[in-house]
């Protein structure tokens, strides 16, 4: 019988390439879980169609305890949570802090809770590399210093870090894969599922995809860093790369080979990429001329931030496959269907 995977935030971003994933390695059956706050409903509906297979959905807030408990309590055995519900704009953050602290731990809480109670001992908690702040030294390795959160969103990862180490420590039975992730982007290699931001997108390739249609204009936030051409560095790493990396993260868990209660892994693919470069790579496969305005430095933004990926390549058996230009192709693709079919 297959294991069975609770998926939480399955309809979001990562959420939705992850199922996919899983549903694909043929080893799990998945039930998504999300309360459709920051997704839609088309999203699952797209993971159904591209897997051609059906599964349980439960819509609920993880914190509202009881509700969501009454579902769960539904489903039977659990062997493996992967916990992606959260809020996750950064600048939002900063406007709303109560919002991002309340909605970001009290679910991860009501999780474990709910963990400890059903004994669900695999536990795959979704992080972010913005833990790192400033680095001092790149590419951070998992062990590099954690610097002051630069916003209430990053100190939500934190803390749930923090939570998890504390809540294994209680329940020594308990594991739990730590995913750092660097800056994913790109969408499913069919074009039929990516990234839908509800309301105006944040992030940098949704806005690059959205002024190629003449949707959004793209602004540069700061040319005067101190970097090879004076924009940000990032590790951008394909959504189905990150997706890939919880499968492995879950047979990790399932087959016994974590050598410590949690397993920290980041995943980015090690490369720095510059604004510039981004709009460069975007520009060749798409095969045209961006129009963007340089434009000043947007407030807590880090200078550059890329991956030491050795740890998840060596332990969890990661394999990267996806470049610069296949994300930028896959997003752009996904950009036309969203244009021509809605979402
Ligand atoms: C941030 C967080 C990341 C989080 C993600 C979720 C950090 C270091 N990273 O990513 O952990 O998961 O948000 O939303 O805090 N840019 C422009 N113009 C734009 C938009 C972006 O020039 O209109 C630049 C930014 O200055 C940055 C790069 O593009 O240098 C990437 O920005 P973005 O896509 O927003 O991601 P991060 O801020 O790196």
């Amino acid at each position: 019988m297959s294991k069975k995977v609770l998926v939480t935030g399955a309809a979001g971003y990562i959420g939705s390439h992850t199922l996919i994933e899983l549903i694909e390695s043929g080893a799990y059956e998945v039930i998504a879980l999300d309360n459709f706050s920051n997704s839609t409903k088309q999203a699952l509906e797209r993971v159904k169609k591209i897997t051609n297979s059906e599964f349980k959905v439960l819509e609920t807030d993880l914190c509202n305890k009881e509700h969501c408990f009454s579902l769960l309590d539904k489903v039977g055995k659990i062997d493996v949570v992967i916990h992606f519900a959260a809020l996750k704009a950064v600048g939002e953050s900063v406007l709303n802090p109560l919002q991002y602290y309340t909605n970001n731990l009290v679910s991860l809480l009501n999780l474990l809770e709910y963990c400890k109670v059903n004994q669900i001992t695999n536990f795959v908690f979704s992080s972010s590399c913005s833990i790192y702040g400033n680095a001092d030294e790149l590419p951070v390795t998992e062990t590099s210093p954690i610097k002051k959160a630069e916003s209430p969103y990053a100190n939500t990862k934190q803390m749930g870090e923090e939570i998890i180490e504390h809540f294994l420590k209680s329940l020594p039975q308990h594991n739990a894969v730590i995913l750092r992730y660097f800056n994913p982007v790109g969408a499913h290699l069919s074009g039929q599922l990516g990234e839908y931001p509800l309301g105006k997108p944040n992030n940098l390739v949704p806005i690059i995809t959205q002024t190629a249609i003449g949707k959004n204009n793209l602004t540069v936030f700061g040319n005067d860093y101190d970097t090879r051409d004076g924009t940000c560095i990032r590790d951008y790493i394909h959504v189905s790369d990150i997706a890939n990396a919880h499968v492995l993260a879950t047979n990790f868990l399932l087959n016994n080979k974590n050598e410590s209660q949690v397993s920290l892994f980041n995943l980015g693919t090690g490369n720095g990429v510059t604004v510039l470069e981004a709009i460069t790579a975007f520009e060749k496969v798409a095969k045209l001329k961006l129009k963007y305005t340089l434009g000043a430095r947007r407030a807590g933004d880090v200078v550059a931030v890329y991956a030491n990926n050795n740890l998840a390549i060596k332990k969890l058996n990661w394999k990267i496959k996806y470049s610069i230009n296949d994300m930028m192709l896959s997003a752009w693709k996904w950009q036309q269907t969203i244009e021509n079919d809605g979402i």
